[in-house]
């Protein structure tokens, strides 16, 4: 199959064919990889068996690891949810559109193909002008996992996504690098206390300011619990992993300089290419092979957004090992560091 890479101008979204091809595409059951704020995601007619299943072929995914259902009004969460709990209302007022997906119970439109045979579906308003018109122009509500292969960081930017899917799809929309650059937050509204299967941009303690009651994390996704399964399929595979190597180095700033240069001088010795993620502050602190900054460690956003870009690069240029510090910032980081915790298969290095 080939794949065409269709540029768009987010301002003017209706110069152009590019749009009105991609729509015409998932009206006809075919797959279109478009950007969100958070990261690209792989569309599909939600509501089409077939159209959904043409998605786990296309990047290879388990098929009991469910879709996130993108919709660009209120109202269409009525359309594929048993009920609308009062708190999905108050979390829409807020956030949608928005980096925040919530957990409801289906009802009976939804196909298990598209919710990986579970009895709830994920269901997400993207604030991304693209993604939006994409969903009204198309008439359809999307079905949409990040667009990566299986395994692979999710894609920041439309070459990441034709990295992964080319051949594999017929259309790429190309809305340039997107701004969040981690997946959305996800909020399961099920639970007896509303629970964050995965963490993101929109907090706990954000949701529990507009909630006004209790907000808890799974267990299953805090590493101290590893024991415990965590409850959205997705969390248990070891996603966004490098190829190399990945370990953090957590502890004082210069301790972690120090133990850091050792460990890649020792990675050296045996003949191994080594790279290392710094930030602006220390980058020329570190000798490496490869010395990679996220931005200043003050600015999360930028850490956040370039993540996934880096672990790519890395790739690219075949390292054997990583070396990163741990960024524990106050706002996002606890989704930063959930995604590099599984990236290095929880390996921490205390100095
Ligand atoms: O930001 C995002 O959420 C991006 C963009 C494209 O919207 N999408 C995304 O989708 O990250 P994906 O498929 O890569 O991740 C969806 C996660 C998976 O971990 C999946 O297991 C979980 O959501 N999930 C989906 N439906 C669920 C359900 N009914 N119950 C529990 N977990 C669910
Ligand atoms: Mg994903």
């Amino acid at each position: 199959m080939q794949t065409k890479i269709l540029k768009i101008d987010n301002d003017h979204l209706d110069d152009g064919s590019a749009m009105r091809e991609a729509a015409e595409a998932l009206r006809a059951g075919e797959l279109v990889a478009f950007p969100t704020e958070t990261v690209y995601g792989l569309g599909a007619d939600a509501l089409r068996p077939e159209a959904a299943r043409k998605i786990y072929a296309a990047k290879g995914r388990p098929s009991d690891n469910p879709l996130i259902i993108h919709i660009c009004k209120f109202e269409q969460l009525g359309l594929i949810a048993r009920e609308v709990p009062p708190e999905a209302k108050k979390l829409a007022e807020a956030f949608w559109p928005g980096p925040l997906t919530m957990i409801v119970w289906k009802n009976e439109k939804v196909p298990y193909e598209t919710t990986g045979g579970m009895d709830t579906v994920a269901v997400r308003m993207p604030g991304h002008p693209a993604a939006l018109k994409l969903i009204e122009q198309s008439g359809c509500l999307i079905a949409a996992p990040s667009a990566n292969l299986s395994g692979r960081p999710s894609p920041t930017e439309a070459e990441h996504v034709a990295e992964d899917m080319d051949g594999r799809i017929p259309i790429i929309l190309d809305g340039g690098p997107v701004g969040i650059g981690l997946e959305s937050t996800i909020i399961d509204l099920t639970e007896k206390t509303p629970m964050i299967l995965r963490p993101g941009y929109i907090t706990q303690a954000m949701l529990r300011e507009v909630l006004g009651t209790e907000v808890v994390t799974d267990p299953g996704i805090i590493a101290a619990d590893s024991a415990k399964k965590p409850k959205a399929p997705g969390m248990k595979y070891r996603h966004y992993a490098p190829k190399a190597d990945l370990a953090l180095v957590e502890g004082e700033a210069g301790a972690v300089i120090e133990a850091i240069n050792r460990l890649v001088r020792e990675k050296q010795a045996e003949g191994l290419k080594v790279g290392v993620i710094a930030t602006d502050e220390t980058k020329s602190f570190y000798r490496a092979d490869y010395v990679v900054t996220v931005g200043a460690r003050s600015d999360e956003d930028a850490i956040a957004k370039h993540l996934y870009k880096i672990l790519r690069e890395f790739d690219e240029w075949k390292v054997d090992a990583i070396y990163s510090e741990s960024f524990s910032t106050p706002r996002i980081g606890q989704a930063i560091m959930n995604r590099l915790m599984k990236a290095a298969g929880h390996q921490v290095i205390n100095v």
